[in-house]
């Protein structure tokens, strides 16, 4: 049995999960008013969580919305996509009666169903004789939710990933299938900034102004600490507010990084909680993930590699070629520099963040790698 509170998957339950109260409210406000949603953070904030909060609420209040969760970052063309979204709506019908019939609205191809043996989730297969076929089949999955009866809730996660399928383009191919639907509204869910933005306010783009934003942020500090209070005291263990604080500081409350500290600090202390727990709980995770850190670097030039050190150093850098910059870090050019910081970004990497003023700056996307690269 598993008793630490602090969850490292997307979500578990309500208890387990800290705050988005707005944000969740605002996601079914949406779907109740017939708003698809495009839903923006940096990866590992909590996007995956807030969709399956928002689900779970909207079930607990017995709101007549089904809700449908697609992840297609594992989708390179149209097939992946369609079949992700067969298993998902597969995993809501549950009984077979349901699912035959599902498949039935599919048309004349003959979808299979399996089940993985050890997670027990749908998987399904289908061939297809030609793209019309594909584009069709598409067409009829969205058909039939649209006859459902209720009002369908997609959550398409990782959408970013459709601007890859080199086989069609998905984007325009989906906007006309959505259009016409008024039963069934979406949430696209995505972490690359500059892509997500692109599709839906580039006038370009199929997708222009059809969806309201949602820029998820990181959660407020003070009701993290008080979350993270209760949860190891329910735990059965007491912890100082300044150590709570220190947790947050370090892992500069981004999600992913403070839950996976506090879950390691839950593990290793007993039911009073120290500073040296804490910083106990630090080193175990710099460890651990040392090997990870040393095959990143292996992957990155030498060129690169000394960038992101740089950047970690400076902890968050806006003008990465400032001569006061490249002098301080022992940098080359530049030129060199911006190419480094570009392919880091594209790698994700670094993280880039433009404020409302259009300042940008560049900070290590992952938290730990970035207090890795501070000590070495
Ligand atoms: N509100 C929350 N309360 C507690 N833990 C959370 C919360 N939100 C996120 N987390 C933690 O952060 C981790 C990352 O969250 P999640 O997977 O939802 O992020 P994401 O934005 O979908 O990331 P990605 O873009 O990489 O898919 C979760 O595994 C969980 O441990
Ligand atoms: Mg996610």
């Amino acid at each position: 049995m598993n008793d630490n509170p602090f969850i490292l998957e997307p979500y578990r339950s309500k208890e387990l999960f800290c705050d988005r109260e707005e944000e969740t409210s605002r996601l079914i406000e949406d779907v109740e008013n017939g708003r698809n949603v495009t839903l923006i953070s940096p990866r590992r904030l909590g996007k995956t969580g807030l969709i399956l909060r928002t689900f779970d609420e909207i079930a607990s209040r017995k709101l007549k919305i089904k809700t449908v969760y697609a992840d297609i970052s594992s989708a390179s063309n149209l097939d992946d996509f369609i079949r992700l979204l067969s298993e998902a709506v597969v995993s809501v019908l549950k009984e077979n009666s349901k699912i035959s019939k599902f498949f039935r609205s599919l048309g004349g191809i003959r979808p299979l169903i399996s089940y993985d043996p050890v997670t027990g989730q749908p998987q399904v297969s289908i061939t297809w004789q030609s793209s019309e076929d594909k584009a069709m089949t598409l067409k009829s999955l969205l058909t039939y939710l649209e006859g459902s009866g209720t009002t369908v809730l997609v959550a398409i996660d990782e959408f970013q990933q459709i601007r890859e399928f080199q086989d069609v383009n998905m984007e325009a191919l989906l906007r006309t299938y959505i259009q016409p639907l008024g039963n069934v509204h979406f949430i696209f869910s995505g972490s690359r900034k500059h892509v997500m933005s692109d599709m839906f306010t580039n006038a370009k783009s199929p997708f222009y102004e059809s969806t309201i934003f949602m820029n998820l942020g990181k959660l407020d500090k003070a009701v993290y600490s008080r979350f993270i209070t209760d949860m190891f005291n329910k735990g059965g263990k007491e912890i100082e507010p300044s150590d709570i604080e220190y947790i947050i500081e370090w892992t500069e409350d981004y999600t992913f990084y403070t839950q996976a500290l506090c879950n390691t600090v839950f593990m290793i202390s007993g039911d009073k909680v120290g500073r040296n727990d804490v910083n106990n709980a630090i080193v175990r995770i710099l460890e651990s993930n040392q090997d990870r850190f040393l095959e990143i670097r292996r992957l990155l030039t030498a060129q690169q590699w000394n960038v992101l050190t740089a950047v970690a150093r400076e902890g968050s850098v806006s003008k990465p070629t400032a001569a006061s910059f490249l002098r301080k870090h022992a940098l080359p050019s530049g030129a060199s520099v911006l190419r480094a910081i570009n392919s880091l970004v594209d790698k994700e990497m670094l993280l880039s963040t433009t404020t409302p003023d259009g300042l940008t700056s560049y900070s290590v996307y992952n938290v730990f790698l970035s207090k890795y690269l501070k000590n070495i």
